[in-house]
Parts: C-alpha cells; structure tokens; sequence
C-alpha cells in the first residue's frame, strides 16, 4: 500500500482501492473522495506552509488527524486501516428477560446486562457494541434433538452472547467466560391446582435453546416422571409463545427460569410451581458465550475481575 503514498492521481487511487478488503472500501471511499475534493482545492491554491481551516491558521503537525483529509499528497488505504484498527466487539442480547433486560419506556432494552456489559468492556479496554437478537439465534433446539448452535453466533454475526449458562452439550459447541450470576432458579408455570411433583403423562412447554431442556428436566430428583417421552415435549421459539401455548391448552405446563417469566405471568391466570426454587444439574452459573475461535472471553474476563475486584460489580449488580 505504501507505494501509493507519493501518488494522487486518481486511477492509482482507484486501483489501490480496489486492492484492499470490502469494509475497508465502504469506510476510505467517501474519504479518498473528500481528499480528492480537496486535492483539487488545495491544488489551485498558491503553496505555503500552512493550511486554512474554517479560519483557523494551524500547522500540519499540529493537526495530525485529519491529515488525510487535508494533505491529500499523502492519502493512502493503509492511513485508513490504521485509523480504524480498533476492534469493535458485538455482543448479541435478548428482548425482554425480566430484569436482566427490558424496555424503558421510550421502548430502548435496558438493564442489568447493558450495565454490566458497559462496565466490563470499560475496564477490558475493549470497545463493545449491543445487539439485541432472538436467543434462538445463540442457541437453537427441537424437540428430542441435542442443542445447536444458533445461526447468529455460528455465523458470526456478533462475537458473544450474553447470560448462558455452560452445559455439557452447550461446552461442545461454545466456549463461555467466568459465570457473573448465580446460577438461575428453574419452576414450572401452569394454571392452579397443578402439582410440580409429579409430571408424568404432562406435555411439556419448553423455550428453544434453554438450558430449561429436556436433559434438565431429567434431573429434577423430587419431580416424578421427570423422564419426560418426546412425544409430551414442545418447543417455543419464544417466553410469550410459552405463555400462549400455556394458556390455549398446547401444553399442561411450561418449565423456564424464574426470573423471565415470574413478571409475564402477573395479571394472568397463571401461576409458578412449586413454591422453593429448583436449580438444573446439568447446568452452571451463567456467563457469556463465543465462539471456541473468538478471542472476546479472555478480554471479558480480565475486564470482569478488574470490575469485580474494584467492588463495582455488586453495585452494578443491585
Ligand atoms: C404420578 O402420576 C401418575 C399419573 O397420574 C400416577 O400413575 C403415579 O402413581 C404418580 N406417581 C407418584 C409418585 O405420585
Ligand atoms: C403485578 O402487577 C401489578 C399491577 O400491574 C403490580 O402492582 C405488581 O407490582 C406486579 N407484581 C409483580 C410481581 O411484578
């Protein structure tokens, strides 16, 4: 690339261009424009040593960031590739998980995970950018079939997911940072007089890619009939698909974390059983899930003990 560095004429620009990566085209082509303007502009300017900026009279070496722009003698697409060197990191969170994230009332997802995503990435030194996906779409599953990995992070449309818990079948497919939660409260959710002890010959509502699946279910010590068949197990893709397949009769039941669906079900007919929390074996405290070829866990995980260790993360917690 260095060899354009001498060169403003506008073929060799173009090709030089044409040499380097698509997203670098997408950011340096509008710049390589303002720097040919510019080019022409400066060019049919008397020379001199300083250059004119809205009326500031400032020295190039003073104003070593826009020198692509106003020295177009020395643009160049490496400039650029090292300007935006800086890798940005996406992490992938859900709608509406109770008070983990929700929508303020402009309808923006807040909460305890875009907190302490803030936090954590602030002390990795890392830049991090949300996106608010299905979580089908970090980790997928049908009925009687092992988990998979979801399109989104298989794909890599974002580095990591956020909240997921490592199980032996997620631990094959993922890699996850240190757990930030304690591990998540599991109840079933089914109209009155439904009795969580014993769920044999019950269909089953299940979330999509939980790890409130079918190997957890299987688990549970104190529920009868906890093997549940195939045939009495169905997926929803979604909490509110749970919750509509729970009230038209689909299911007898929907098993899922507490802490999603204890606020869904107020004002409904529905109710949390059984009265203390039961916890999944096959399933550890919470963290955030990448790719085994991502790099983000490891910065993750510095940035989080630096937090935790700081003592902000318990009032990041509260
Ligand atoms: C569970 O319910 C089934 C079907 O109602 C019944 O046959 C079975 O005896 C019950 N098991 C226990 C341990 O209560
Ligand atoms: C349930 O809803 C009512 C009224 O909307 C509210 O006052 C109450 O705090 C809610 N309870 C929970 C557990 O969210």
């Amino acid at each position: 690339m260095s060899d354009a560095r001498s060169d403003t004429n506008v073929n060799h620009v173009t090709r030089t261009i044409q040499a380097t990566t698509t997203i670098t085209i997408a950011i340096c082509v509008p710049i390589a424009i303002v720097a040919l303007i510019i080019s022409a502009v400066a060019i049919s300017k008397p020379a001199g040593s300083d250059i004119t900026v809205q009326g500031k009279t400032t020295s190039p070496r003073q104003t070593p960031q826009p020198a692509v722009a106003y020295s177009p003698s020395t643009y160049d697409a490496s400039q650029c590739h090292a300007s935006n060197r800086r890798r940005i990191y996406t992490v992938a969170t859900e709608f509406d998980v109770g008070a983990y994230v929700y929508s303020d009332d402009s309808g923006f997802q807040v909460g305890f995970g875009h907190d302490l995503i803030g936090a954590v990435c602030q002390e990795a030194g890392i830049d991090c950018r949300i996106v608010t996906e299905p979580s089908t779409n970090c980790m997928f599953s049908e009925k009687g079939q092992p988990q998979r990995g979801g399109i989104g992070l298989m794909e890599g449309w974002y580095d990591a997911c956020t909240g997921w818990l490592a199980t032996r079948q997620r631990k094959q497919i993922f890699a996850f940072s240190k757990p930030f939660l304690k591990p998540f409260e599991v109840y079933f959710y089914a109209f009155p007089g439904f009795n969580p002890f014993n769920i044999t010959g019950k269909k089953i509502g299940l979330i999509s890619g939980w790890f409130t699946n079918e190997a957890c279910l299987a688990g549970l010590d104190q529920v009868a009939g906890r093997d549940v068949p195939h045939s009495n197990v169905f997926h929803a893709q979604t909490v509110d698909k749970l919750l509509a397949m729970i009230q038209i009769g689909t299911v007898d039941v929907g098993f899922s974390m507490g802490t999603v669906l204890a606020n869904k079900i107020n004002g409904t007919n529905i109710q949390q059983f059984p009265s203390d929390p039961m916890f999944c074996k096959n399933a550890g405290p919470p963290g955030m899930m990448t790719r085994k070829d991502n790099d983000f866990n490891s910065k993750w995980n510095e940035g989080f003990e630096k937090l935790f260790s700081s003592g902000r993360f318990l009032k990041t917690a509260m």
